[in-house]
């Protein structure tokens, strides 16, 4: 029997700053065949949300579109055809657009179990930044004990998530953040390097003279060379992201209203590409959630079901920045955009 109930979400109206976040008020979706409709109790807020509204990430759809890379809710209704699944249930799923709404009809596949008995905030931080982070160390780095490792965006959403699970790991861990954030940096465990003051490369030969085993770089541009100065001979630097392209919290170039899908990551090859080029045996990877997702989902399905089960054992916790109601995306955007968020921002939409 349909419902007739109505609902909120956000949707993106044009390419560019905070404004571009509209709440729209409409009628609930209604699961088709094979999907389940799920009340969404937390929605991470992200930097690729920020970069896909200015029309620069990978995985930026075309306007009108409800962003959000994942969520953590409750099955609300299932659609035709869908079995082993029921009303009631606790789920999580990184569809990586849609998830700013009250309400989300997503494939029953896409669905992963979430904990029941977890803060849905902290359990919604684990998708992307936790994902990322367990991924980068364990299948890009492959990291081991006492290793040494330089981490960027320390206080950041996917910084702290690197800092938690590699003190698991028991590595030496070192950490790029602003004067404000060393001290949260320093409790998880690394020693914070202020990144406006001071020179990283420095910093790190000074204290390790040979270099660090691994830099995770989501900053892009040249300071991707500088990382690469910080390894010993033979290290890796884990290429993610590209946030040097924001400035306050817009797309650096001035180039208005653009969907620029592939420029990014274009550059971000091209640096990698010229690595091979240079000498001294250290090497650049890439690093995609998404991609490794569709390439691999059981990775994505194991590896999130190993962080929930971290979680309720306790072994990491989350640093939840913000919770905000649906009707403040555009704040959420505005704080992330603006710097010294320390951990993740999460969207309550059923608050
Ligand atoms: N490849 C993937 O699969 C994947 C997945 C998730 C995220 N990402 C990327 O990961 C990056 C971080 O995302 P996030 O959500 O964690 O963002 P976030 O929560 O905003 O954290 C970013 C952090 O970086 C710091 N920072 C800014 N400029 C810096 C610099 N030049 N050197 C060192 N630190 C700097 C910021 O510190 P202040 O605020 O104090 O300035 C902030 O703490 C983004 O590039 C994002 O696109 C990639």
């Amino acid at each position: 029997m349909r419902s007739f109930v109505r609902h909120t979400r956000i949707i993106v109206t044009h390419y560019g700053g905070p404004d571009a976040l509209q709440v729209i008020e409409e009628e609930c979706p209604q699961p088709r065949p094979g999907e389940v409709r799920v009340r969404v109790l937390a929605a991470g807020v992200s930097l690729p949300d920020v970069l896909a509204r200015e029309g620069i990430h990978p995985e930026t759809p075309r306007v009108p579109y409800t962003p959000g890379w994942d969520l953590v809710g409750i099955v609300d209704q299932i659609g035709e055809s869908v079995s082993g699944c029921r009303v009631g249930e606790s789920v999580a799923a990184m569809p990586i657009r849609g998830c700013y709404a009250q309400y989300v009809c997503l494939p029953q596949r896409k669905l992963i179990p979430a904990p029941v008995d977890s803060d849905p905030a902290e359990a919604v931080a684990l998708i992307l930044n936790y994902i990322t982070a367990y991924q980068m160390l364990h299948r890009s780095a492959k990291v081991k004990p006492q290793q040494r490792v330089l981490i960027h965006g320390a206080s950041g959403g996917v910084g702290t998530a690197l800092l938690q699970l590699g003190q698991l790991d028991r590595l030496e861990m070192y950490g790029t953040c602003s004067a404000q954030a060393a001290e949260v940096v320093k409790q998880l465990g690394a020693i914070p390097i202020d990144y406006r003051n001071s020179d990283f490369v420095g910093e790190i030969h000074r204290r390790v003279p040979d270099g660090v085993d691994a830099v995770f770089d989501g900053i892009g541009g040249d300071n991707l060379w500088r990382s690469r100065a910080a390894l010993r001979a033979g290290g890796r630097v884990v290429v993610y992201g590209f946030q040097a392209k924001l400035r306050g919290g817009r797309a650096a170039s001035d180039r208005r209203g653009g969907r620029h899908p592939i420029r990014e990551s274009a550059i971000l090859g091209w640096y990698i590409a010229r690595n091979w080029l240079r000498p001294g045996r250290k090497s650049m990877v890439p690093y995609s959630i998404q991609w490794l997702m569709r390439w691999k989902p059981t990775y994505f399905r194991h590896d999130l079901l190993t962080l929930f089960d971290l979680l309720q054992q306790k072994k990491i916790k989350p640093l939840i920045a913000h919770r905000l109601p649906l009707s403040q995306a555009r704040h959420a955007h505005e704080l992330l955009g603006s710097g010294g968020v320390i951990g993740k921002i999460v969207l309550i939409p059923n608050g």
